[in-house]
């Protein structure tokens, strides 16, 4: 009975899908995402429970056909509870709430974490997705104590939360990435009554407007601050091909970012900035005719370019959100259903029993240092099972 209900269920969000007028090719894509999704994660679990005693316990990618785990203090560690709570929320099926939930109380510790800006990624995907599907009061505590330790890292002269740590390089790095951590603030802000985490992450999003893009409102990855005067120093890259050029990924965090940051302050300039954001994706040259992004904007392209699945997905999510709140709310949301639509094909979405257990292939992590180059990445599946989930639950 359950299986019937489940096919059914995959089938229903198969033609969800499918439901995109203007792409033919996503008609003819006939694969039970849902099903492909449950099979690969069930391998994927398995294996990863052989690793659940040790330090070293979250997958995170593959490399040469073998998973890598990380620690808890990865800033991918949230995603594969994170996938975990998605899975539940897709199919109903308890035995994935209970494994989310072994899974994100695991990470408690992670609370305390100071060493760099991550927090908010691997806290709001773990306990932030667990207070959604099975509220309790006793995360509200987690919640606050991690939004406590991010906001350790404000520069109030700068006026923006600190990424990384004092390097040879920067002293004091803001990277487009870390408009992803201020749900957490807003968050904690929510649970406690205190505003001092919804200010910051304003000031934080306010100063990033400001200081991190450029005129065609694409953005540089990394902005480097003197925190005595609270200047911009520096405008340079770390994943993307050049200091000038606007990587995939970057451009992703930043459509979200906004996105969200509209969604609790209710302030228009974030909505703005977050349609001039996708408006410089859709308008991009270089952007392939199945909309999934090569790993950076301004590369040169050729047959062994990369593609990268990850700014795919990230970018459907935040579109399939924004299209709640615009005008050109059909327009977004196409855009978003023939990015799953592509996702969703055998192009990207693995055959089941490989991939190491992950659902999408063609990510990059950073090409710059060689690592994961065209590879599955846990977060490029959260943010496609959060896709999936979302245009489920469009009114
Ligand atoms: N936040 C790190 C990355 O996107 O690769």
């Amino acid at each position: 009975m359950k299986s019937k209900k489940m096919i059914v269920f995959a089938l229903c969000a198969f033609t969800l899908i499918a439901s995109c007028k203007d792409d033919k090719e996503i008609k003819e894509n006939k694969i039970d995402v849902l099903n492909v999704a449950q099979l690969q994660y069930e391998a994927l679990y398995n294996t990863a429970q052989d690793k659940i005693n040790l330090k070293k316990y979250t997958p995170r990618t593959t490399k040469e056909g073998k998973v890598v785990y990380t620690t808890s203090y990865s800033w991918t560690s949230g995603f594969y509870p994170g996938t975990l709570w998605y899975l539940y929320q897709l199919t109903k099926e308890e035995k994935w709430k209970d494994r989310a939930l072994d899974y994100t109380q695991r990470m408690d510790s992670v609370k305390n974490y100071t060493g760099n800006h991550d927090i908010g990624f691997m806290m709001e995907c773990s306990f932030g997705n667990a207070m959604k599907v099975n509220p309790s009061k006793k995360y509200d505590s987690v919640i606050v104590q991690s939004a406590k330790s991010l906001i350790t890292r404000y520069r109030p002269k700068a006026g923006i939360i600190q990424s990384w740590n004092k390097g040879k390089k920067w002293n004091c790095p803001v990277i487009i990435d870390n408009m992803m951590n201020l749900e957490l603030l807003f968050h904690a802000t929510k649970i406690s009554g205190d505003s001092i985490y919804y200010n910051i992450a304003v000031s934080h999003a306010d100063n990033t407007i400001k200081n991190h893009f450029r005129e065609d409102m694409s953005s540089y990855h990394v902005v480097n601050y003197d925190i005595e005067t609270g200047e911009t120093t520096a405008k340079n890259t770390h994943q993307g091909h050049a200091d000038s050029s606007a990587w995939s990924r970057g451009q992703a965090w930043g459509l979200y970012g906004y996105t969200v940051a509209y969604r609790e302050t209710k302030n228009k300039r974030y909505l703005t900035q977050a349609i001039k954001i996708a408006n410089f994706i859709k308008k991009n040259t270089k952007l392939p005719k199945d909309q999934v992004p090569y790993w950076d904007y301004d590369v040169e392209i050729n047959e062994q370019t990369p593609r990268d699945a990850s700014a795919a997905a990230i970018t459907a999510s935040a579109l399939i959100e924004l299209s709640t709140y615009t005008k050109g709310e059909s327009e977004h949301l196409n855009w978003a259903k023939t990015i799953v639509n592509s996702l969703s094909s055998k192009n990207y979405l693995a055959e089941v029993g490989t991939n190491g257990g992950f659902l999408l292939k063609h990510s990059v992590g950073s090409l710059p240092h060689n690592v994961e180059v065209d590879v599955p990445l846990n977060y490029a599946d959260y943010y496609y099972l959060e896709a999936l989930y979302r245009l489920k639950n469009l009114k």
